[in-house]
């Protein structure tokens, strides 16, 4: 199936002033993999919560929580995260624990498009076809939050099951475009929630709280050449069916 790159829809049937900006921060967002040591000043990240707090969600339940890092904070996280996952990595163990199931598998054109997104990364940073050693590096560069100066840990509660991870998920989407419209890069991450029980103890997270994600946030290092590539999308027809009979 073909995917297209995301284009500005400026002159889209319909489109208005406030159109033309979404489509501006939905066309310039990109998930960042290399950031400045610059932090995100603390009353800009409050700025980018609030704007993320009219997130939609059933029943208006707003069952997300989120766990935000600044300072030494993140560079004590960032030495317990990346060296947990470091040592895990060079004894080939998994010690690995999601509150929530991980795909089973990616097939199709799912795995197409994983696929895709996974070699523009690769041929971005220069990663050979069957490189692993390489390639386990940069996946090591999750846990080290690709040098962001913050990170975050969304939850929901656990009786609220699927529709409150869907509000998270909502919720997720809205803080991207809020980090955008501020100048904030960031990176949304599954792979914080494949150490759940680490970000329990670190955050004190209570059981009644499931790890929905994490994601890395900051001003992006536009010179890294992790960040110079786009994901790109399928097309509108293989998404939308219309019925109009
Ligand atoms: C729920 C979720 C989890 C993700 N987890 C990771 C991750 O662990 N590591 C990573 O490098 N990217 C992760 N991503 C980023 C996706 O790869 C990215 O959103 C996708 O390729 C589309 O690219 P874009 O965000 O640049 O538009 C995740 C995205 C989402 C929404």
């Amino acid at each position: 199936m073909p995917s297209v790159e995301r284009e500005l829809l400026n002159d889209a049937p319909g489109m208005t002033d406030h159109a033309r900006v979404i489509s501006q921060l939905l066309t310039d967002r990109f998930s960042c993999r290399a950031y400045l040591d610059d932090p995100v000043p603390h009353d800009v990240i409050q700025t980018m919560f609030a704007l993320s707090q009219s997130a939609a969600s059933w029943c208006n339940s707003q069952p997300w929580q989120v766990h935000v890092t600044e300072g030494n904070a993140t560079e004590r996280f960032r030495e317990a995260f990346y060296g947990r996952a470091t040592a895990d990595a060079a004894a080939r163990k998994m010690r690995r624990a999601s509150d929530f199931d991980f795909p089973a598998a990616y097939t199709g054109v799912y795995k197409e498009r994983q696929r895709e997104v996974g070699w523009q990364l690769y041929k971005a940073v220069g990663i050979e076809y069957g490189d692993r050693k390489a390639s386990g590096i940069q996946a090591l560069e999750n846990f080290r939050m690709f040098g962001a100066p913050h990170a975050l840990v969304i939850t929901t509660e656990r009786d609220l099951g699927t529709y409150g991870v869907l509000d998270c998920g909502s919720y997720l989407g809205t803080l991207l475009l809020a980090a955008e419209s501020l100048g904030i890069a960031m990176i949304p991450q599954a792979a914080f929630a494949s150490y759940s029980p680490l970000l329990r103890d670190f955050f004190e997270i209570p059981a009644n709280r499931a790890v929905v994600c994490g994601a890395s946030f900051g001003y992006a290092d536009m010179s890294h050449p992790a960040n110079n590539f786009r994901s790109r999308r399928a097309t509108l027809e293989d998404v939308v069916s219309w019925l109009s009979e």
